[in-house]
């Protein structure tokens, strides 16, 4: 069962799910109703379902009449469980709840939050736990639903869901049906004043009108993204698959909502440099979203294997050098944090006991998980492994599962038909215990190994006009900046700035690894551009590392505190989670 879970789905369970809400962005609340349909599988059971920060109104039961219901005592992580009386007659309830400004996973943007400015904006998040603070409903991945939507919006502003659109009926309200079941963190809503371009017949992106334009030949490959998946993996069975580009406050890269990612414009560098994510994305369309983890300790089975399939995309759209370079990136990524965590984090199979899903996260189900998968590819052969994967997914589609299903499936399909095989591997190891087994595979890259050369040079006292940097992409500056010296001075940080303008620079990821060297070596001429990308940007990816760099010292944590009393209302509950943490900060 789900620790993260107040449910019992075993008594009673929710299989489909009906939203009837008003959005109010002046009272910034969602209100309205929310009819669940019930599976009685114990007749003498309540329902219990979770909830955090709603205020339930009243609810109907489907024999007739009111039903009694209460709330229990708030758990700091999970939310209170909400146990609904049923009579025998029930075979759904009709919740009538609104949300409240502790509905962590909405966050109400104003106009000047947006790339427009000309109106607000919501956008949800439900993943890992908290689609329960916008919809009371069993929120565990292992409970599986379909839903169906009727959102009423002001005028102006265009809904879209993780979920097919219907006509717009007589009362204007946005209508969507999602019919293939997903888990409740897959539950998703945006609105604000969009617009749609298409790339392919079965893909597009929506985004505020000054940036749509932009976004649709940033993204223009996502079609043949798709094509490669889909011949790499097996049909893709969501029909469509479209984007919106969200604000700058979204708290992540991307997240993988069914039939429509949602994306930080982060992602935008103007040269599809940094579009892997998007294969990332869209490769949860098989891991993640069609077989699902069942128990946030089984994360890693989402992310580890959509890593490794985001690779393989890559690879078939913009060859094996860019993979390669991507991948080597990852794995320094991963050692540099691994070697701070402590070893129960550092497992494949994570142990949650006591924390929130989010509390433990980190690139290890990412990473570690992905080389797994690289390394069962090294050994068993790339078709004998395709194959294998291929199957996986047909198998288990639109199941959630835990990382014994995973082990034993993996054993009886691929282990034991090849014994002398499988010996080369200890997968109990690797998913069960810390470390990164040495058998881990090491990519290598020929483009970064360049990067490696001048690196030397300079280090050497060759200045920064010197080097051969011609038509170097954005994961080599990306290893240069990651390879140079612990110490820099100031004169050093300008020579590097003058000669290639990582200050001026456009790609957020360069950004960022330019601007935490700029607070580790007293750069202060990058000042004004750090505290510009602070107050723009909400993704914690790129907030933690430069918030963690400035609080090294008393001067640069003073100087944190300072921009974030300012941003902080502007960043999303996610992201104020972890850097309230790292600032110290009383909310
Ligand atoms: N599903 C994740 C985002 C997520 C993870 C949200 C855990 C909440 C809890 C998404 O697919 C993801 O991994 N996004 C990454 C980008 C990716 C390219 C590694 C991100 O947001 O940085
Ligand atoms: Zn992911």
């Amino acid at each position: 069962m789900d620790i993260h879970s107040h449910s019992e789905p075993n008594r009673v369970r929710v299989t489909h799910v009906s939203l009837d809400l008003v959005l109010d962005f002046e009272a910034r609340e969602a209100r309205g109703t929310a009819e669940l349909s019930l599976e009685r599988l114990d007749p003498n059971a309540p329902l219990v379902l979770d909830a955090r920060g709603l205020l339930v109104e009243n609810v109907m039961g489907s024999g007739g009449g009111p039903r009694d219901f209460a709330l229990g005592e708030e758990d700091e992580q999970l939310g209170s469980a909400l146990t609904i009386a049923l009579e025998p007659l029930d075979r759904s309830v009709l919740i009538g709840y609104r949300t409240s400004a502790r509905s962590d996973a909405m966050q109400w943007l104003a106009p000047e939050q947006t790339a427009d400015g000309e109106g607000p904006f919501l956008f949800t998040q439900g993943q890992s736990i908290f689609t329960r603070t916008w919809i009371p409903l069993q929120d565990t991945p292992g409970v599986r639903v379909t839903y169906d939507a009727a959102v009423h919006a002001p005028e102006g502003l265009t809904a879209v869901m993780s979920a097919e659109p219907l006509e717009r009926e007589d009362d204007g309200a946005f209508r969507f049906r999602m019919e293939q079941p997903v888990p409740p963190y897959l539950i998703a809503l945006a609105c604000g004043r969009i617009e749609f371009r298409a790339i392919s017949s079965r893909c597009g992106v929506w985004a505020e009108p000054s940036v749509v334009a932009g976004a649709r030949d940033e993204l223009s490959d996502t079609e043949a993204m798709i094509a490669s998946a889909e011949a790499l993996f097996g049909p893709y069975r969501w029909e469509r698959y479209d984007l919106i580009i969200l604000p700058p406050a979204f708290p992540f890269g991307g997240m993988e909502n069914p039939r429509l990612t949602f994306a930080t414009p982060t992602i935008l560098a103007g040269d599809k440099s940094l579009v892997a994510l998007v294969a990332h994305e869209l490769a949860h369309s098989w891991s993640g979203n069609l077989v699902t983890n069942a128990t946030w300790s089984d994360f890693w089975l989402n992310e580890g294997f959509t890593v490794y399939l985001e690779g393989r995309i890559m690879e078939r759209v913009f060859g094996k050098e860019r993979a390669e370079m991507e991948q080597v990136l990852a794995l320094h990524g991963l050692e540099k944090e691994m070697a701070e965590l402590e070893p129960r984090d550092q497992v494949l199979h994570g142990d949650l006991a006591g924390r929130h899903p989010d509390g433990g996260f980190s690139v290890v189900p990412y990473q570690k998980g992905a080389l797994l998968l690289r390394r069962l590819e090294q050994v068993f052969g790339r078709e004998a492994f395709d194959r294998f994967l291929t199957r996986y997914f047909d198998e288990h589609a639109f199941q959630s599962i835990t990382t014994a299903d995973f082990e034993a499936y993996l054993r009886s399909e691929l282990l034991e038909r090849s014994p002398a095989l499988a010996a080369q591997v200890d997968v109990r190891r690797w998913i069960h215990e810390p470390g990164l087994p040495e058998d881990a595979p090491r990519p290598s890259s020929s483009l970064l190994a360049k990067v490696d050369t001048e690196l030397a040079r300079w280090r050497a006292g060759a200045a920064p006009e010197e080097l051969e940097t011609r038509g170097w992409v954005t994961q080599q500056w990306q290893h240069f900046l990651q390879g140079l010296p612990e110490t820099l001075t100031a004169e050093q940080m300008a020579a590097l700035d003058r000669s290639f303008h990582f200050t001026a620079s456009k790609n957020s990821e360069v950004l960022t690894d330019w601007l935490t060297l700029a607070i580790r070596h007293g750069y202060s001429a990058a000042d004004a551009r750090l505290e510009e990308f602070l107050l723009d940007v909400g993704r914690r990816k790129f907030l933690k590392p430069l918030y963690t760099e400035l609080a090294k010292t008393e001067d640069g944590l003073r100087r944190a505190r300072a921009i974030y009393e300012r941003a902080r209302p502007r960043y999303h509950a996610v992201a104020t989670g972890t850097l309230d943490k790292i600032l110290k900060w009383e909310a």
